[in-house]
C-alpha cells in the first residue's frame, strides 16, 4: 500500500517572515487533523534551514527545489547535495519542467543529480511530462519514455524504491488547465509500466507517482481516487494555508 505524499513546490515566491508563518500554520494544522498522508514543503533554498527547524518534531518534511550533482568545488551559484541534507532537508525536486525549459535540464542532468541525491541519502522527486506541442503531436508516451529511461539509467532497485516520481503535463503547470483524472491516471499506469520493465513489479508497485498541474481543493479529489495517483505536488495552491491544507485533507 502506497502511503499518499502531498508535496507543495513554492518555486521562487515568499518573503521569509511569509514561508515561515505559512510552514507553521501548516505543521499546526497537521498536528491537529493528523492526515495519513506524508507532507513536504519545498521552499526557496534561503528558508530551508529556517523552515526545517519549523517543522522539526512533525510529520512535514522540508524538501529543495533543486541540486548540483557535484558533492563540492567551483560552482558558483549551486548548492550541493550534502549541503541540503546538512541544513535538514528530506526531499529534492529534481528535472522540474521549468527547469528543463529555462535553465537547460537534461534527461542526463536529471539522471546525474538524481544519483547525487541518492548518493547523500535524500529522497528526490522526480519530474516527468510532455507539452502542449507533444501532446498535441501524440507523442507524450515517447517523452515520458525518454524522461523515465534517461533519467533512471543505471539505478539500482533499492535506490528506485526511494524515489517519488511527479507526472506534470508542462500544459497544466500554472494554467487552471488541469488534466482530467482518467488522462492523469492513463499516463500514471503508462510510468508504473515503465518502472515494471526497468525495476520488476514489486518495486514498481511501491514508488509512488504524484501528479502535478493546476491541482486545487476542487479537483484534489477526484485524482486521487484513481489507483495510480498516489499523491500531489502542488504549486500555486501551495502558497496558501487553507487550500494547502484542504489538498492535504483530500477525500475528508
Ligand atoms: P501549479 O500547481 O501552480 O500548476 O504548479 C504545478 C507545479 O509545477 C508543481 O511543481
Amino acid at each position: 500500500m502506497r502511503r499518499p505524499f502531498i508535496a507543495g513546490n513554492w518555486k521562487m515566491n515568499l518573503l521569509a517572515a511569509e514561508a515561515n508563518s505559512l510552514a507553521d500554520g501548516i505543521v499546526k494544522d497537521m498536528a491537529k487533523n493528523t492526515p495519513q498522508v506524508d507532507v513536504a514543503l519545498c521552499p526557496p533554498a534561503t528558508y530551508l534551514a529556517t523552515l526545517a527547524d519549523v517543522c522539526r518534531d512533525s510529520r512535514v518534511r522540508v524538501g529543495a527545489q533543486n541540486l548540483h550533482w557535484e558533492s563540492s568545488g567551483a560552482y558558483t551559484g549551486e548548492l550541493s547535495g550534502q549541503m541540503l541534507k546538512d541544513v535538514g532537508c528530506f526531499y529534492v525536486i529534481i528535472g522540474h519542467s521549468e527547469r528543463r525549459q529555462y535553465f537547460g535540464e537534461t534527461n542526463e542532468s536529471v539522471n546525474r543529480k538524481l544519483k547525487a541525491a541518492l548518493q547523500v541519502g535524500l529522497h528526490p522527486i522526480v519530474c516527468v511530462g510532455e507539452t502542449l506541442d507533444e501532446r498535441q503531436q501524440g507523442v507524450t508516451q515517447k517523452v515520458i519514455r525518454q524522461h523515465v529511461v534517461a533519467g533512471y539509467d543505471e539505478l539500482s532497485k533499492e535506490h528506485a524504491e526511494k524515489t517519488v516520481i511527479a507526472y506534470e503535463p508542462v500544459w497544466a503547470i500554472g494554467t487552471g488547465m488541469t488534466a482530467t483524472p482518467d488522462q492523469a491516471q492513463e499516463t500514471h499506469a503508462f510510468i508504473r509500466s515503465l518502472l515494471v520493465d526497468l525495476f520488476g513489479s514489486q518495486t514498481a508497485e511501491s514508488i509512488r507517482i504524484q501528479y502535478g498541474g493546476s491541482v486545487k481543493p476542487g479537483n484534489v479529489d477526484d485524482l486521487m481516487a484513481k489507483p495510480d495517483i498516489d499523491g500531489a505536488l502542488v504549486g500555486g495552491a501551495s502558497l496558501k494555508i487553507d487550500p494547502f491544507c484542504r489538498i492535504i485533507r483530500f477525500q475528508s
